[in-house]
């Protein structure tokens, strides 16, 4: 049984169809948990809406046995380290922790050496590094749409280098065989993701794309300098989803964003629910994937027949 879920891109591909499906399931109500119910423990280090109540709506559906903890007035706030806050956890009897915090890889050194005497781990966000769980909702919203990966045509669009989403999910679609290519400014670029997709301009090719993905402006990443030139109203113009390049996507074409949506930003604040936007079906597929994911930690799953 598995007991990391911390890097979207560690799954084998069977593993990840195989919850996506569980997750379309879960959503069509047609999967029960398993009767054996690990305690789950929240913690965001970093604020979050979706994410963390996401999680919580995915324990209370699944009816696993769940505890919050505040970061703030937690004995993290008088200096224990997360080594020993996650050995606690286990030793009083959490199965699983949900854990978001804003040091990229924190996980890394506790649990190559010590991996066995803590708690399952879900990674629900690591600064800049991974955002696994965006990832897998956002594959099921891909999936509900085209029912394929393969041949898709999909564009990153926005702040990469800050973007844990952007590095989550890059990988995992050119692996699946989707044609990834990136757009944003100059500045925020990653180089690290050009094994995955190339950067082009964003309206080269912009109609032949199957799905437009945009990022969020991630200001708390940003330095003092960035955002204090950052202007809201020449980043939409030039990278962001105007109602003109609405009118150019293909007519099956569908629009994503992780959300918190800056509106008039990222996106014309009109065309967050357009028809084409899936912003808020994200978040709603949010929860159900979340359920498979501690499903896949916890224990197997078990189908119920439709009558
Ligand atoms: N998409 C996402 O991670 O949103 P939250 O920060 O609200 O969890």
């Amino acid at each position: 049984m598995a007991n990391l879920f911390v890097n979207i891109n560690d799954l084998s591909n069977q593993d990840l169809l195989a919850m996506i499906h569980q997750a379309l399931l879960f959503k069509h109500g047609d999967l029960i948990p398993a009767a054996e119910k690990q305690v789950v423990a929240n913690i965001f280090f970093e604020n979050s809406t979706r994410t963390a109540s996401s999680f919580q709506m995915a324990e209370i559906k699944l009816g696993f046995p769940r505890i919050v903890i505040d970061p703030s007035r937690s004995s993290a706030a008088k200096g224990e380290s997360l080594s020993d806050t996650l050995k606690t956890l286990k030793a009083i009897g959490v199965g699983i922790v949900v854990i978001r915090h804003s040091l990229r890889g924190w996980y890394e050194p506790f649990y190559e050496s010590a991996g066995k005497t803590l708690p399952k781990l879900v990674n629900a966000g690591d600064g800049n590094g991974q955002h696994p769980s965006q990832s897998l909702l956002d594959l099921m919203t891909i999936s509900e749409h085209f029912g394929r990966f393969a041949g898709l045509k999909i564009r990153i669009i926005g702040d990469i280098y800050h973007s844990r989403v952007a590095r989550s999910n890059a990988e995992i679609l050119k692996r699946l065989g989707a044609e990834v290519t990136f757009s944003g400014p100059r500045d925020w670029r990653d180089a690290s993701l050009t094994q995955y997709g190339q950067y082009v301009d964003l309206d080269d090719g912009l109609g032949q794309q199957d799905v437009v993905m945009l990022l969020r402006v991630q200001h708390e990443r940003l330095s003092a300098d960035e955002n204090s030139t950052f202007t809201p109203i020449a980043y939409h113009a030039q990278f962001g989803l105007t109602q003109a390049r609405y009118d150019c996507l293909k007519n099956d074409a569908i629009i994503m964003h992780p959300a918190p949506v800056n509106r008039g930003v990222e996106i014309d604040s009109d065309l967050v629910e357009a028809p084409k936007s899936r912003i808020f079906q994200q978040m709603a597929n949010g929860v159900f994937a979340r359920m498979a994911i501690l499903n896949y930690l916890n224990s197997p799953l078990t189908t119920r027949e439709l009558v």
